[in-house]
């Protein structure tokens, strides 16, 4: 592009370069310019900053486009598998027939997990949140597998990718049927990878588990929606751990830790939460006034988002699959009619209007999610087994980055300047 931008301070002024994208908003580069004025810049929330360079995911949030490696979102929820997704994000392009049997097939040979390892669930309690456990057992994953934490070696770096992509859904089966006090169920590879999750999670050994292709259709839906998602929280959390050279699974269990919060992947439980506390459409009112009480800490949880100022697409493929499969399933849940009156409702305020709040991706899993049987404490879950394909796949990325740096920001220190100690009689 050529173009610069100019930074003046104090008089003095520096030119520093303008970088464009393959499409989005272009960057200012000011890397250098701490060193040229001695000055920082501030943007807490990094709501105009750009953390890092990426091929992986692209997302315009004024237009509500999501693209994984140029390919819109729509297009792979419809034609893809959960398994060409990950091929895709993790390697740039799609695979062909024997790429893809090949990657399943590996993906397939990594899902077990080390047998002592089921001791560390019997160390939590019975009642714990499934997402604490993820956060302990994914962690401890890097006590097992020492041959792929050497981040140096590329081939470690993919065996470490394919280990963790495979055992999340065994670990999350494993955290399911530790809350419900029945026994672990090992994979099955002839399954398909959310098949076997499924049968993980729903079936007991006592009797054959059939695979209801509904469900796992659903399910596969699911987990490319929340594969990745550009540099959300929790992604550049990874990033952030990843940068100081820390293994890849204590970087995972980093990225679980702050999915869980409420404002990011624990919205999908706080949402089905919410509508099933509003009950019915005639009290959709009274919490649409809570929503926009300033003084009212209450949100709309599964509404607004920090990129998408226009319809969320992820949302868009979900509202129509929750009536699909509730269609389906032959299940009239209240909780859709309730989620459908208070979109309309929402829609039509002025309030979400002008601040361009729409649902987002949670707004309609979780309809979902409990039509298939998964309790709400299970739902962050979910999102953080499909989001580890985009995790991985994004360490990767920094890790392979001849640039790559430790993520070290910098503060606007506002505490008391330098001042002597004073002894504990004097003050
Ligand atoms: N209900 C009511 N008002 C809202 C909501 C909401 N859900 N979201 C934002 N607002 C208002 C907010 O009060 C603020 O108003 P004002 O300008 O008058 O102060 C304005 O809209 C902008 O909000 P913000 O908090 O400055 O926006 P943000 O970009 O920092 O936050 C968000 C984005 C997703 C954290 C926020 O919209 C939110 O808390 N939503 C509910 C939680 C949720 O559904 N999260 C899932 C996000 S998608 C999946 C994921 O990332 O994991």
């Amino acid at each position: 592009m050529g173009e610069s931008a100019k930074v003046e301070i104090g008089g003095k002024g520096t030119d520093y370069a303008v970088r464009s994208g393959t499409v989005g908003p272009d960057v200012i580069d000011i890397r250098k310019l701490y060193a040229n004025t001695g000055a920082f810049t501030f943007d807490p929330g990094f709501t105009s900053t750009a953390s890092c360079e990426s091929e992986i995911t692209y997302i315009d949030g004024d237009q509500g486009i999501l693209l994984h490696r140029g390919y819109p979102i729509d297009q792979l929820a419809e034609h893809s598998s959960f398994m060409e997704v990950s091929y895709l994000l993790l390697n740039g392009e799609l695979p062909s027939k024997s790429e893809l049997e090949t990657f399943t097939h590996t993906i397939s040979r990594h899902t077990m997990v080390h047998e002592q390892l089921t001791t560390f669930y019997r160390g939590f309690r019975r009642d714990a949140h499934p997402m604490a456990i993820m956060c302990g057992v994914v962690g401890a994953l890097s006590a097992f597998y020492h041959d792929s934490t050497d981040i140096a070696d590329p081939h470690q770096r993919m065996v470490a990718s394919h280990r963790l992509i495979a055992k999340m859904p065994t670990i999350a089966a494993m955290a399911y049927k530790y809350s419900i006090g029945q026994p672990f169920l090992y994979p099955r590879n002839d399954l398909s990878y959310t098949g076997n999750f499924l049968r993980m999670t729903f079936g007991v050994p006592a009797e054959e588990y059939v695979v209801d292709p509904v469900i796992e259709d659903a399910m596969d839906k699911i987990f490319i929606l929340h594969a990745d998602h550009e540099q959300n929280a929790s992604t550049s959390t990874v990033r952030l751990a990843g940068s100081s050279g820390a293994n890849p699974f204590a970087c995972i269990a980093a990225g679980i830790a702050c999915l869980w919060g409420p404002a990011h992947g624990g919205a999908n439980e706080a949402a089905l939460n919410m509508l099933r506390e509003i009950g019915t459409p005639d009290r959709i009112p009274e919490y649409i006034a809570r929503a926009k009480n300033k003084d009212d800490p209450f949100r709309l949880m599964g509404f607004g988002h920090r990129v998408y100022k226009n319809f969320d697409p992820r949302a868009k493929v979900l509202s129509k699959a929750a009536s699909d499969v509730l269609d389906r399933l032959g299940i009239s849940d209240p909780v859709l009619d309730t989620a459908r009156e208070l979109e309309r409702i929402a829609l039509s305020d002025p309030y979400f209007i002008d601040k361009k709040l729409y649902p987002n991706v949670d707004f309609y899993s979780g309809v979902i999610l409990s039509a298939i049987g998964f309790p709400t404490t299970m739902f962050t879950v979910l999102f953080a087994l499909a989001r580890t394909v985009g995790w991985v796949a994004q360490w990767n990325e920094m890790i392979s980055d001849p640039e790559q740096k430790i993520g070290r920001p910098r503060q606007l220190y506002t505490g008391a300047a330098q001042r002597d100690y004073v002894a504990v009689d004097k003050r």
